[in-house]
């Protein structure tokens, strides 16, 4: 399970980017908050401009940057150790692909997306998809925390039991934006007796999505595809959906992957989007997200935000449109559309039914 264990100097080294990304959570958020309501604007340039010189928040702005790169590419970084153990997990993946291979459909002809390729997406250089170090360094630093500290397994939880409330009968069940796998198989453990499937762009985390899935001795199915072009006939899926996708693809691509969502769809079926998109504490939440999408390499966050999504949803054909902040932290706060009292993301729920 896991096979490329960190060293105890690697272990501690994680653990003090782990301290220095709760210095950015709470102390050096809260005093970027202070400062921003000093601003007194209700525009966040203006907030950026008149908040640019407080300590708190150049501080919060630093670790927001560089504690990611320290996570990634520090002395013991994730993304330094895979590499020096590239061979090895590469030979991992190819053994992994021989065991029930009719459950992991590759495609070397799928021509990526520009937009997957122009983004290092987290300042992770060369983005998760070039190869096997990079597939098992997204997977041991998303496992092991999230930007904002919170559990990793929270969202899988919300996410499942929605499904379940959405599509409760679901036989054919597609997760879009897969990456390893685990909120493929969080809907595989939901829906035991139906054909899931995950999706992604990138070969080699759809591998390692394959080899975890023969650990836990659950039948998941990934496949490489493009979500706006999917390889499915119409009406032919009871759920489509989706953890974390949307905020990494620019509007157009959002666009035609809702269409394609509603092809694929029966009439009825259900689509379920959870990710960042609405963002609460007014203008200095919005000035918050916008300096995280830069900071982080994630310019899709920003304008996925901005899209009206009830109104893309309706025009693909969907009805039944709810979306609600829906935290894995329920804090009432955050519920309650206020910021919380530290930096987190902010989850929305979206669901609708195929109409
Ligand atoms: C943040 S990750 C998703 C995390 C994953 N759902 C989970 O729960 O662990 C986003 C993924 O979307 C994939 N992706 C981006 N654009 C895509 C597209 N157009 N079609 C399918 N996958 C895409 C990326 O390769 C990446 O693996």
């Amino acid at each position: 399970m896991n096979e490329a264990p960190l060293s105890f100097e690697a272990a501690a080294f994680q653990c003090f980017v782990r301290g220095l990304r709760g210095v950015w959570r709470d102390e050096a958020y809260r005093g970027s908050v202070e400062a921003a309501q000093r601003a007194g604007s209700d525009e966040p340039a203006e907030i950026e401009r008149k908040a640019r010189h407080s300590p708190a928040y150049s501080l919060y702005s630093w670790l927001e940057r560089h504690s990611q790169q320290f996570k990634y590419y520090g002395r013991y970084g994730v993304v330094r150790w895979m590499e020096e153990r590239k061979d090895t997990l590469s030979k991992v993946l190819e053994e992994a692909a021989k065991r029930h291979p009719q459950r992991l459909q590759l495609d070397p002809a799928l021509e990526l997306p520009e937009y997957v390729r122009a983004v290092d997406t987290h300042q992770h250089g060369g983005g998760i998809w070039g190869d096997a170090a990079d597939a098992f360094a997204y997977e041991t630093s998303s496992s092991a925390y999230s930007f904002s500290l919170f559990n990793p397994r929270l969202p899988m939880d919300l996410y499942a039991a929605t499904a379940q409330r959405l599509a409760p009968q679901a036989k054919e069940v597609l997760d879009l934006g897969c990456t390893s796998g685990g909120s493929t198989r969080a809907l595989k453990k939901a829906f035991p007796d139906a054909k899931v499937t995950g999706l992604d762009v990138a070969a080699p985390t759809l591998e390692l999505a394959h080899l975890r899935s023969l650990e836990a001795d659950l039948e998941v199915h990934f496949r490489q595809a493009n979500s706006e072009k999917l390889p499915w006939p119409r009406a032919s899926v009871d759920l489509v959906a989706s953890h974390w996708l949307y905020h990494e693809m620019p509007p157009a691509a959002v666009r035609r992957s809702l269409t394609e969502a509603r092809r694929v769809l029966k009439k009825g079926g259900g689509f379920m989007a959870y990710d960042m998109y609405l963002v609460p504490g007014g203008a200095i939440g919005r000035w918050l997200q916008a300096g995280y999408a830069a900071r982080n390499n994630e310019p899709f966050a920003h304008t996925y935000a901005g899209m009206d999504m009830e109104k893309e949803l309706e025009a693909a054909g969907f009805k039944g449109i709810e979306m609600k902040i829906a935290h894995p932290e329920p804090s009432p706060e955050v519920q309650a559309g206020a910021l919380p009292p530290h930096r987190t993301h902010f989850m929305t729920m979206i669901t609708a039914q195929a109409a």
